[in-house]
């Protein structure tokens, strides 16, 4: 099916020298990743995840936070990058290649972009796969067998947990500083795949936009940034990615 892209989009990041891409869950989407508004499934079914996703709820039930991560987890490594991470990988390479800048941000604990060779991106909710000590954030990867049986303790006298960033906890500092830098200076921003709700990446395309940079959205639907960017394209990001990548890079 071919995907109607906008020769606008095309031009600009043709001819940008510094990109900064943002992504959210929809990048992930077809890889069969659940958004972070979708309904969760089975034993989770009963679940709101800002409820499970919270420091408060890790102290009062650590053995239940570390099964539904546990679950999440799972879920993400039966998963496959997809088209859409695909493409970034390969616009960030080319546009290295050609000394350009391209900086990709994402607010994704899945570690798809990594794994589609994205081994750089900003990390600004952290990632599933390290897990940290509660008491002495010392970063490990636990194994399976731990992960079966909850919730695993620390010789610290803590208990692991993952190295994401949960509701009411605040952001990675260097990575944020390092993010707000490349928007700060970029010339062309790319908001891909995120409803664009949450604070701060939800204000990243204001910040890009008063850097001079022109901005592009490209979402299944409309957020409350579709009406402010320069450019909206409705649809799929694993399939409009790499259209627009191929066309720009042609
Ligand atoms: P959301 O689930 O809020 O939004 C996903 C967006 O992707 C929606 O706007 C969908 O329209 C769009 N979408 C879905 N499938 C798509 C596809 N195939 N192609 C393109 N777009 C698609 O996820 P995020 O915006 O990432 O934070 O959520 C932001 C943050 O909210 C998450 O990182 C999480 C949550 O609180 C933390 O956990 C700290």
């Amino acid at each position: 099916m071919s995907v109607d892209i906008p020769e606008e989009a095309v031009v600009s990041l043709r001819q940008a020298r510094c990109v900064v891409a943002l992504t959210g869950a929809g990048v992930s989407a077809e890889s069969g990743v659940p958004t972070f508004r979708d309904k969760m499934t089975g034993m989770w079914e009963k679940y709101d995840p800002t409820q499970l996703a919270t420091p408060d709820a890790f102290r009062a039930d650590p053995a239940l936070v570390t099964q539904w991560n546990a679950w999440r987890r799972r879920l993400i490594l039966e998963t496959e990058p997809n088209a859409g991470h695909l493409a970034i990988a390969t616009l960030s390479e080319r546009m290295r290649a050609d000394g350009r800048e391209f900086t990709l941000i994402t607010q994704n604990i899945d570690r798809l972009h990594h794994r589609a060779g994205s081994t750089d991106a900003l990390e600004i909710h952290g990632n599933l796969m390290e897990w940290r000590c509660s008491v002495t954030g010392e970063i490990t990867e636990p194994t399976d067998e731990q992960l079966d049986d909850p919730p695993i303790e620390t010789e610290a006298g803590g208990f692991l947990r993952p190295n994401v960033v949960w509701f009411g906890e605040s952001l990675p500092e260097e990575t944020i500083g390092r993010a707000i830098a490349a928007l700060e200076a970029c010339d062309l921003f790319l908001s891909i795949g995120t409803s664009a709700l949450v604070y701060p990446a939800a204000g990243f395309s204001q910040l890009a936009n008063a850097a001079g940079a022109r901005t592009i959205e490209i979402n299944r639907d409309p957020t409350p940034i579709t009406d402010a960017v320069d450019i909206s394209v409705q649809g799929s990001a694993a399939e409009i990615l790499p259209a627009l990548v191929e066309r720009a890079l042609a």
